[in-house]
């Protein structure tokens, strides 16, 4: 494994991206930083994390024959990878918000960015990016929901520690993917996923709210709703808002 550290860059996931583009890169390359200017989140999001205090990471993965259906099973394997390892500095009430939003107590304290790279219908290599939210103590005003693990642990924890732990979950849970066990990967984040089975209100993409249930993702990757009258129904990430 190549750990690449760097001080400051626009996006660790930019720039493991040109270094694909320019060289070959090893399995397992990870470019980690200690600021991002311009660091990304999903939907065209952005990630803003204050110098030093943080995870910023990206990580080149390869994988043996996953085809393109089977995509969600390598975003449940990140996703549990992180959980997994926050586990064992005992965050209380972990929980993975769909897509792959990292909670404890209800609150963000991870965000996971994967960019997957095709060949025909099967995912030859993805980049991973993980902003994981350590030990920043204060947060912009527009982020109520976000928080850090210093602020519910009430202790510093060391980054390079914590980003080796995660690194090893990953690692043994990708050896999980490439062995196709996916019913494994499948129980165990649905058993981690928050508002599974619980009855709650939801806002559509016209803004209508409504009481749904979460009961999985579908082959899609998309999250399955059991709706009022037995109905189910599936959203994408940009037809439902968490309430
Ligand atoms: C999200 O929750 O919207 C995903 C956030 C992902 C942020 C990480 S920080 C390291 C890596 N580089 C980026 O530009 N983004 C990801």
């Amino acid at each position: 494994m190549k750990i690449i550290k760097l001080n400051a860059t626009n996006s660790t996931n930019s720039f493991l991206k040109e270094m694909i583009l320019n060289q070959t890169v090893a399995d397992f390359t990870v470019i980690v930083a200690d600021f991002q200017t311009k660091g990304r989140g999903q939907m065209q999001s952005k990630w803003i994390s204050e110098a030093g205090k943080n995870l910023m990471f990206s990580v080149f993965c390869t994988l043996k024959d996953l085809s393109v259906i089977n995509q969600r099973y390598f975003n449940f394997t990140v996703s549990l990878s992180i959980i997994e390892a926050l586990e064992d500095y005992n965050l209380p009430r972990l929980a993975i918000k769909w897509p792959n939003d990292i909670l404890s107590e209800k609150k963000k304290i991870c965000g996971i960015l994967i960019e997957n790279f095709l060949r025909g219908n099967h995912i030859k290599s993805s980049i991973v990016g993980v902003g994981l939210n350590v030990n920043q103590e204060s947060f912009p005003a527009d982020l109520p929901n976000a928080s850090s693990i210093r602020n519910i642990l009430k202790k510093e924890i060391n980054l390079d520690d914590l980003l080796t732990h995660i690194l090893e979950k990953l690692k043994m849970n990708i050896e999980i993917l490439n062995e196709k066990k996916y019913d494994v990967l499948e129980e165990r984040y649905l058993n981690t996923l928050y508002k599974k089975d619980v009855p709650s209100m939801f806002k559509d993409a016209q803004g209508n709210l409504f009481m749904g249930k979460i009961i999985g993702v579908s082959t899609e990757g998309k999250l399955q709703m059991e709706l009022e009258d037995d109905v189910i129904k599936v959203f994408g990430i940009k037809e439902i808002v968490f309430l």
